[in-house]
């Protein structure tokens, strides 16, 4: 039954990367229907997957999230074994849960890997004008450092609604959004379908050009709803190597 089972899942796992043409797809197997249990197991899987993409010295970059809180929760602390990295949030962006933002993901992950983080206290929805004063900052220059040599990026993937939603945007804002084509949202770009951005929340930090190039990514995302999100960022770098669950890689396959 398992070596059954356990090809069973290879084949959908290339399927979904196929149909979504990127690098590699992993699968949590189990059909998890609770979405604490399944938000762990893809962040258990995700952590390990991570651990050993780490080659040398490297600069991680990491976004905020509650799949990328419950990645960093699960990663385990090896005795004895440290990473030489440095974990930098991607961009900015705060939020109003403290266990889900991108600085205190950054802490925890380094943290458990050994190695030594940057924080990033930088809102989002910034008034465009005070964009030029905030990224001439000493302190603020020094993570844009830090993020323009990101090597590899881990990050999660919301739908577009949901996270306009969660960043206070107006019911009209959000409206606008949905009839622009937004079905997806990452590291702070809204996109359509087809990977195209249609709006950019106003922070600093990555660029979309500095992502499209990046050949070390890593997304997270759990949850058949957010099928769309994914065949939209898909869209973005054919090097993403996904973690998922097997509800959403069933949904990408129907
Ligand atoms: O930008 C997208 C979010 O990181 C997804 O958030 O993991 O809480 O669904 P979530």
């Amino acid at each position: 039954f398992f070596i059954h089972r356990f090809k069973g899942l290879r084949d959908v796992e290339e399927e979904v990367a196929k149909k979504l043409k990127i690098k590699k797809v992993i699968v949590v197997p189990g059909m998890i229907q609770d979405e604490e249990i399944a938000l762990k197991e893809v962040g258990k899987t995700a952590a390990n997957y991570l651990k050993n993409m780490i080659q040398g010295k490297m600069i991680i970059g990491i976004t905020g999230g509650g799949t990328m809180a419950a990645l960093a929760e699960e990663m385990t602390k090896e005795q004895g074994k440290s990473y030489d990295v440095v974990v930098v949030p991607a961009r900015g962006g705060l939020g109003k849960d403290v266990d889900k933002q991108s600085n205190t993901i950054a802490a925890k992950i380094a943290n458990k890997l050994g190695g030594t983080y940057k924080l990033f206290y930088m809102p989002d929805n910034i008034d465009k004008n005070l964009l030029p004063t905030l990224s001439g900052d000493p302190m603020i220059k020094e993570v844009v450092e830090y993020i323009e040599k990101i090597q590899m990026l881990i990050f999660g993937i919301g739908r577009a609604d949901k996270m306009a939603m969660r960043r206070g945007l107006n019911p009209m804002e959000v409206q606008g959004l949905i009839e622009n084509g937004a079905v997806s949202e990452a590291f702070g770009y809204y996109f359509n379908k087809n990977g195209e951005t249609v709006r950019e929340v106003s922070t600093i930090g990555m660029s979309l050009d500095k992502f499209k190039k990046l050949e070390h990514i890593i997304g997270v995302a759990v949850g058949a709803d957010k099928a769309e999100a994914l065949v939209s960022i898909s869209n973005l770098n054919p090097s993403l190597v996904m973690v998922v669950d097997e509800n959403l890689a069933n949904q990408i396959l129907k």
